[in-house]
């Protein structure tokens, strides 16, 4: 069964559509406020992705097509995006030029910084401080020593009232001993403001999650520091070596972790049974727009089918395992189905790869936009993970993916938008006012290849087709 031969069945509804909620989990301890997360693909999930797709309620997982410091890098990004208080506080000594300060403001795209001198608060100095300065002053000679700061514990909107009443853009946060503690900026105020909805962790950053091999032990270290939850990035999970390097892995990082791509109800078994705490599991094998695994091998389990299977085998063995549907996803539809048939969140390549946020490259066809996608198993991702990886040496010599271009959206927070509406909407007939309802109420249908085609508009010139006639 794929996502073209289902149907939901429309059932007794007591909610209306803008009514459903659609809050979800990813992780046994992650939640979510939309049920989409992106893939871990270089044309879909770098920083800027992530932090949209955070903002939006749902979860980035940052790509590992990359050398481990720039994947670190951009995973730092996100964390760094958003904060009720920023603990790792970039900061300058009063003995640093001015130019050096204006240097860091500029790397790290700040507009101000704490001067601490042996870990004690002694001044701040801004972008209007330094800007008509001469470059080789000191820190010291051009710092504000008159600082405005809060204590340790100060309520949040005792800082929004210090950072009003002062007309300040930082609260510098110290402990008893006149040490920075943190640092609570306006912009982070008016974001949380302006993103409501965001996925966040417990210090109000935003949740990104980053992809590793279970054969790189020392890149699930490193990302462990900043990522909330690491997912591997196999096209076929249930084996043997795979197993046994994700259990090491699991035993050395604290943050959880999602394993997949696994298709069969054997494979969730055997992972409950066999590796404890399974974050969740990333489910679907071969239904990817840019996958050419089934084609090639003859092997796969389609996304819809893969979630029924292991959402068998969670309920079989009691574990608390959340499903992370993974491929095929065209439309909201696709992914109500996929959330009926047990998942708890769907994992996108092809509609996000088609945003502004994505990394892949701008083009334009026959005077209409379209953005880079590919297969992380296409010929040309591969040649640059294997020259970059050491660990990701080829077991197969056959390519699993091809590349090409899609059309282009615009911001992904319209995408995430219209997925939204249009999950709702399938929910409302579905009948389910959450997700969990309608794991327990959805009924799906068979669909004939004559009900597919009756499914679509007919009879009807479109005007997107009349344009080429
Ligand atoms: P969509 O349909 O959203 O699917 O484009 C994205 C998912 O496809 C998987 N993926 C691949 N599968 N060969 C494959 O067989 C590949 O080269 C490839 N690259 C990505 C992956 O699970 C992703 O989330």
């Amino acid at each position: 069964m794929t996502f073209r031969d289902a149907i939901i069945l429309p059932g007794r509804a007591e909610v209306e559509p803008n009514a459903v909620d659609i809050h979800t989990r990813v992780t046994r301890k992650r939640h979510l406020n939309i049920p989409f997360i992106s893939s871990p693909m270089d044309t879909v999930t770098e920083s800027d992705m992530a932090i949209a797709i955070a903002r939006g309620g749902g979860l980035g997982v940052i790509h590992r097509n990359c050398p481990l410091e720039e994947q670190v890098e951009m995973t730092k990004r996100v964390k760094r995006a958003e904060a009720l208080i920023i603990r790792d506080v970039i900061t300058v000594t009063p003995d640093a030029s001015v130019g050096q300060a204006l240097e860091l403001m500029e790397k790290h795209n700040i507009s101000g910084l704490p001067v601490v001198e042996n870990t004690k608060l002694i001044g701040i100095v801004t972008g209007r401080d330094v800007r008509f300065a001469q470059a080789t002053l000191l820190v010291k000679q051009v710092m504000t020593s008159k600082i405005i700061k809060a204590d340790e514990g100060t309520p949040i909107e005792e800082a929004k009232r210090l950072l009003r009443d002062h007309k300040i853009e930082k609260l510098p946060i110290v402990n008893k001993l006149g040490e920075l503690a943190g640092l609570i900026t306006f912009k982070d105020i008016l974001l949380r403001g302006k993103y409501p909805e965001a996925a966040r962790d417990e210090n109000g950053q935003l949740l990104c999650a980053a992809a590793v091999s279970p054969f790189d032990l020392e890149r699930a270290k490193k990302l462990d520091d900043y990522a909330d939850i690491l997912v591997t990035d196999v096209s076929h999970f249930h084996n043997d070596n795979v197993f046994k390097a994700t259990k090491k892995i699991m035993s050395e990082v604290s943050a959880e972790v999602i394993v997949g791509n696994i298709g069969t109800y054997q494979a969730a078994e055997d992972a409950i049974t066999e590796l404890e705490e399974v974050g969740g599991f990333r489910v679907g094998i071969g239904s990817g727009s840019i996958c050419t695994t089934t084609e090639v091998t003859k092997a796969g389990s389609p996304t819809l089918f893969a979630t029924a299977q292991v959402a068998d085998a969670v309920a079989k063995s009691g574990a608390d395992i959340p499903i992370i549907a993974d491929g095929g996803i065209r439309t909201p539809g696709d992914a109500a189905i996929a959330l009926a048939a047990g998942a708890s969140a769907v994992m996108i390549g092809n509609l996000l790869a088609r945003c502004r946020e994505s990394p892949g490259t701008l083009i334009t066809i026959g005077g209409r936009y379209y953005k880079q996608y590919r297969g992380m198993g296409s010929q040309s991702a591969r040649a640059k993970r294997f020259s970059l990886d050491r660990y990701s040496m080829p077991s197969k010599g056959v390519p699993e993916g091809v590349e090409g271009w899609v059309p282009y959206k615009g911001d992904a927070s319209i995408l995430l938008d219209e997925l939204a509406s249009g999950l709702k909407a399938s929910m409302g007939y579905a009948g389910a006012r959450s997700i969990e309802e309608l794991w327990r109420k959805a009924k799906l249908a068979a669909l004939s290849p004559s009900g597919l085609e009756e499914a679509k508009p007919h009879d009807i010139l479109l005007p997107s087709e009349s344009q080429e006639v």
